[in-house]
């Protein structure tokens, strides 16, 4: 169970990724539980699960897992931004629940990060991968290569559940793209958007296959994809 009294610490507003969606504590705790019921129904989590948050933030999804299931086996949330893991530590890592910052580039949050790519995770390992607006911002090259990290860290019958900007008739990757979706984008990787079939040769290419697709329900219009082995 995570370190608490009555009550989850819930991260301060400004740890707090997802722009105005999250702000609010009982829409964060509400999305966050949402995804832990969707990870259930969709990707068999359970508390015998090990569940790889990637990209965690300060651990929204940790806070899912504890108000739902209370502890599973093994919640690992990772993120290169040092001062949220930091924060994640302190505050909800307790048994089952651990946190793992990673020192790795991404030019919207990390820049000066290590080009080494690592999930900090073995292979074979992840029963549910939960990846939720983390490909929304990273380059082309970035995300072929993490298809293929994430590939290798599913268990037999795991499954990656992730979130990601895409449409039909666009340009296989671009960055910020004009008059697209509800903000005015700013900076390196506001949002990247994928053409579908170029984020599904990339699939491919990873060795993994579309278990399902539901277009834009996702923060900001991103689109859900549950994926599996090959
Ligand atoms: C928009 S936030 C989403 C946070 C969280 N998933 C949520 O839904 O509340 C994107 C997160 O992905 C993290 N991130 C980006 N590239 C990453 C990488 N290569 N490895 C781990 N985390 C990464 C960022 O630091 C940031 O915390």
């Amino acid at each position: 169970m995570l370190k608490r009294g009555k009550k989850t610490p819930l991260p301060p507003g400004k740890y707090r990724m997802g722009g105005k969606h999250f702000k609010n504590d009982k829409a964060f705790i509400k999305t966050a539980v949402g995804d832990v019921q969707r990870l259930e129904k969709y990707c068999g989590l359970n508390t015998s699960s090990s569940l790889l948050d990637w990209g965690c933030g300060a651990g929204r999804l940790a806070v899912g897992v504890s108000e739902h299931f209370g502890q599973i086996r093994d919640y690992h949330g990772v993120d290169i931004q040092a001062e949220l893991i930091d924060w994640a530590n302190e505050n909800l890592a307790g048994p089952g629940f651990r946190f793992t910052h990673v020192n790795v580039s991404n030019e919207r949050y990390n820049p000066d990060g290590s080009p080494e790519r690592t999930l900090a995770t073995d292979p074979g390992t992840v029963d549910v991968f939960y990846a939720y607006s983390v490909f929304s911002h990273m380059n082309d090259e970035d995300t072929q290569a993490y298809l293929k990290l994430i590939e290798e860290s599913l268990s037999t019958h795991g499954r990656a559940f992730m979130t990601c900007f895409v449409e039909e008739d666009v340009a296989g990757w671009e960055e910020n793209p004009e008059g697209y979706g509800p903000l005015d984008w700013k900076g390196r990787l506001h949002c990247t958007r994928f053409a579908r079939w170029h984020f599904e040769d990339h699939v491919n290419a990873a060795r993994l296959a579309v278990d399902r697709f539901e277009y834009g329900q996702e923060t900001d219009g991103q689109s859900l994809y549950v994926l599996r082995k090959r």
